[in-house]
């Protein structure tokens, strides 16, 4: 039997008594493939690879070896979330890899959006393939392949991903949540004890805050958009618009406006705000955000963020617009 294929009879886990009845045959079966022997998992902090984490956590302990790259495109205090929660609270063996510097070198005056994926992806792939080298007595490699990864590709986790891992790789593979869906997925997070805040994350692309600081990246300018998302998510939340609202990010120009500050001039860069309601990403609708929660991001990031002198809201909806900016 292909068991790729979700049996017919396999109910939907959308309770917490089925999220534990799956946790514990997941366990069991983990335990039994793996045996004695280590598991590598890419951990990025994204709901999938977050819970397979967890799971693998509760069914082999230090077997599990995580290694997490941060290519310093992340949001703000996303890489400190994963070594507090998996490092200091579920005491997991987790490799922290702050690969930042050799990201942004190697993206520095590249403008174009393609050619900043392929080298964000690439890269991703070589450092992971070093840190995976370095360790001994590796197996098996874990990824959180979900339902649909199977069904819209075929089985690899990311393809669009930077997630996608290197193909010479030769380990068994462990998917214990790849007849999931991504609903059912954060169900057994949450289960799992994950916080809310990462069991219900938003989708974040792969390329992460590369693909929002248009055209060639430059510290400074992700540094603005960094802290500008974290604003935004902020004051989302307090708004109680973070459940609302499907996806929500900043994105930084490559160009300056004029602006007066202190009584002078300024030439700084503009900050959008895009946010977006869909299903399936195929189509998207711009929600109807609340002038005062609006005018409250305004100031706040006009306020916090240096090198930044306006804020616009995008009110284009998909198609005609995408829904990142490049
Ligand atoms: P667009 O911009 O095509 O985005 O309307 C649709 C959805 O896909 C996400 N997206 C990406 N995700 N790698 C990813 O993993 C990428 O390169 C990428 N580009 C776009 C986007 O955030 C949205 O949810």
């Amino acid at each position: 039997m292909n068991n790729n294929i979700r049996p017919a009879d396999m109910k939907r886990i959308n309770t917490q008594e089925l999220a534990e009845a799956f946790i514990a045959q997941q366990v069991s079966q983990v335990r039994e493939q793996v045996g004695e022997k280590k598991v590598l998992l890419a951990l990025s902090g994204g709901v999938d690879s977050s819970v397979v984490a967890a799971l693998l956590i509760k069914a082999i302990g230090k077997q599990l070896v995580c290694v997490h790259v941060n290519h310093g495109l992340m949001r703000k205090g996303e890489s400190e979330q994963v070594i507090e929660v998996f490092q200091n609270q579920m005491d997991a063996n987790l490799i922290y890899v702050d690969a930042t510097d050799r990201f942004l070198d190697l993206l520095a005056g590249v403008d174009e959006p393609e050619r900043k994926r392929k080298i964000i992806g690439g890269e991703f792939i070589k450092v992971f393939d070093e840190e995976a080298r370095k360790l001994e007595g590796i197996s098996f490699l874990a990824q959180g392949t979900i339902y649909p990864d199977i069904l819209e590709s075929d089985g690899v986790k990311a393809h669009h991903n930077v997630g996608g891992l290197p193909e010479d790789m030769d380990f068994e593979l462990v998917e214990p949540v790849k007849l999931l869906f991504k609903d059912e997925v954060r169900v057994v997070g949450r289960a799992l004890g994950l916080p809310v805040s990462m069991v219900e994350r938003q989708p974040f692309p792969g390329p992460g805050l590369g693909v929002r600081c248009l055209g060639a990246i430059t510290r400074d300018r992700l540094a603005a958009l960094r802290e500008a998302d974290a604003i935004l998510r902020e004051e989302f939340g307090k708004a109680g618009l973070a459940e609302k609202v499907w996806q929500f990010f900043t994105v930084v120009p490559d160009f300056r406006s004029t602006g007066v500050r202190d009584g002078k001039r300024a030439f700084d860069w503009p900050v959008i705000i895009r946010a977006v309601n869909t299903v399936d990403a195929m189509t998207a609708t711009v929600p109807e955000i609340p002038w005062a929660v609006l005018q409250t991001i305004t100031g706040r990031i006009l306020a916090e963020v240096p090198g930044v002198c306006r804020v616009l809201y995008d009110l284009t909806p998909k198609p005609v617009g995408t829904i990142e900016w490049e």
